[in-house]
């Protein structure tokens, strides 16, 4: 190849404009929301890395797709071509339409998870661990130790810890385990990769006790990519091929199309046993919608079909996880260490090496997230003990594993030079970082409370 720099593997067909704030403007707005990133308006942000879910650019294609759907509420064509990719691409035999990824969630385990139960997973998402708490079972999360650790490098360190799993399937006894759970790419650990050598390995352990296997797999492309980079036997593989292997090795899936299905609505649960499946429609039925649609609309499940296909395709994934990779070294070179190696769809700032001052309990990463916002318009979300702190009885909190800021990356939506800009951002924050205080949470739900919590500066 004579030229080394990977581009965007398409033009640009159509913008929309973003606007600059001032400081003041940015300073009421953080005060209106109670210092809580969600509560800004889309307005107020000028870069916007939130979260890759839904936020992405659909392409010429998926709109064309869209112009052609069928809209019938039953029997739509356009489920018929959603069905036949995903289980091209997946081998499952069974597919149901969702609104998005918590729905097949909420549904899947309102079917197969009893309260007492364990699930464990490398790292559930918190969508994933709030639905198995509220069938009143325990999501237990076993990545391997690198996998907890911010600055060790490791190919896949979203891989489940094996040895873990078969120890917890003991300790609460088979009966107990309803389902093992692997995320690709493990989000709430970094958006970091899993090996085929390792799920091969956990479906090992499921088939000696009999537990099926699923994996969430929003970002399954991405995932399939970083095995063909990293994983010994598949550099000569397509990332279809790839994905095809992994799912092989499932008994069914959950998914956000938000991620890599390149839409910015819609999901599915897929499987192949046909008992859970006709449960899992009956419920479908009951607040999604009939099974050919499952709360979307015709146009959506052709742009979720249309959206799977192009996720796949080599130049966008190598696009995908380099910009990705550009984003990590700019912070790094900003003086903010990054979760390493970089993740697919994100960058974590680690805030407890960036404000060592601030402790756990006044949530440091809400105060880094918070202060790119104030500085820069940059909007960046809170992985840390805001998200995943446990309230202990008394009153009292146990902090999360690791204080992370991530910084999502829209798929197809964002230039260099914007990445360029977040990186000055990030440096000037660096600069500051003496000043940034704590915060402490002043109202708060029962569950998912960083959605909608509010904060005072301490
Ligand atoms: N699983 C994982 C690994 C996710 O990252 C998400 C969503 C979900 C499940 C739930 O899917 O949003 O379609 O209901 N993650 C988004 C994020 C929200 O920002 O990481 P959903």
């Amino acid at each position: 190849m004579p030229f080394r720099t990977i581009i965007e593997p398409f033009r640009i067909h159509s913008t929309q404009a973003i606007q600059h704030t001032t400081p003041e403007q940015r300073e009421a707005a953080l005060v209106r929301a109670g210092y809580n990133l969600f509560g800004l308006h889309g307005d107020e942000v000028l870069i916007d890395l939130l979260t890759d879910s839904g936020t992405g650019t659909m392409s010429s294609r998926q709109w064309a797709a869209m112009m052609d759907a069928d809209e019938s509420y039953a029997g739509s064509r356009s489920f018929y071509r959603f069905q036949d990719v995903i289980s091209g691409i997946t081998g499952l035999k069974e597919v149901i339409p969702t609104h998005q990824g918590r729905a097949a969630e909420r549904i899947l385990f309102s079917v197969l998870v009893k309260p007492g139960q364990v699930v464990p997973n490398n790292t559930h998402f918190d969508t994933t661990r709030a639905n198995i708490e509220y069938c009143g079972a325990e999501a237990r999360d076993i990545v391997i130790p690198e996998g907890r650790v911010p600055a060790a490098k490791h190919p896949f360190k979203g891989n489940t810890d094996v040895a873990a799993l078969e120890a917890t399937i003991k300790e609460v006894g088979r009966e107990r385990v309803p389902l093992v759970m692997v995320t690709v790419t493990n989000n709430s650990g970094g958006g970091q990769p899993v090996s085929i050598a390792n799920v091969r390995a956990v479906r090992a352990v499921c088939d000696r006790y009999g537990i099926p296997l699923y994996l969430d797999a929003c970002r399954f492309a991405e995932n399939a990519y970083f095995i063909k980079l990293r994983e010994p036997g598949y550099a000569d593989k397509t990332p279809r091929a790839i994905a095809r292997e992994l799912f092989a090795l499932a008994d069914g899936c959950t998914m956000s199309a938000k991620k890599d299905g390149l839409a910015n609505i819609g999901g599915f649960l897929a499987m192949n046993d046909p008992d859970v499946a006709r449960q899992c429609r009956n419920l479908l039925i009951l607040t999604e919608g009939f099974p050919t649609y499952g709360g979307l609309a015709g146009y959506d499940l052709e742009a979720v079909a249309t959206g799977l296909e192009e996720a796949l395709d080599e130049d966008y994934l190598k696009y995908r996880l380099r910009s990705t990779a550009y984003l990590a070294e700019k912070a790094e070179q900003a003086g903010v260490p990054v979760v390493q190696p970089p993740g697919g769809h994100a960058v974590y700032l680690d805030a407890r090496a960036l404000l060592p001052r601030v402790p756990p309990a006044h949530y440091p990463a809400q105060a880094l997230a918070v202060e790119l916002y104030r500085v820069g318009g940059v909007r960046g979300v809170e992985i840390g003990s805001v998200m995943f702190g446990r309230r202990q009885a008394d009153g009292r909190e146990t902090p999360a594993p690791l204080e992370l800021v991530r910084l999502a990356v829209p798929r197809r939506t964002y230039t260099q030079s914007h990445i360029d800009y977040v990186a000055e951002v990030i440096a000037e924050v660096a600069r500051r970082k003496d000043r940034v205080t704590g915060y402490r949470i002043v109202e708060q739900a029962p569950w998912l409370r960083h959605f909608t919590a509010r904060f005072e500066p301490i």
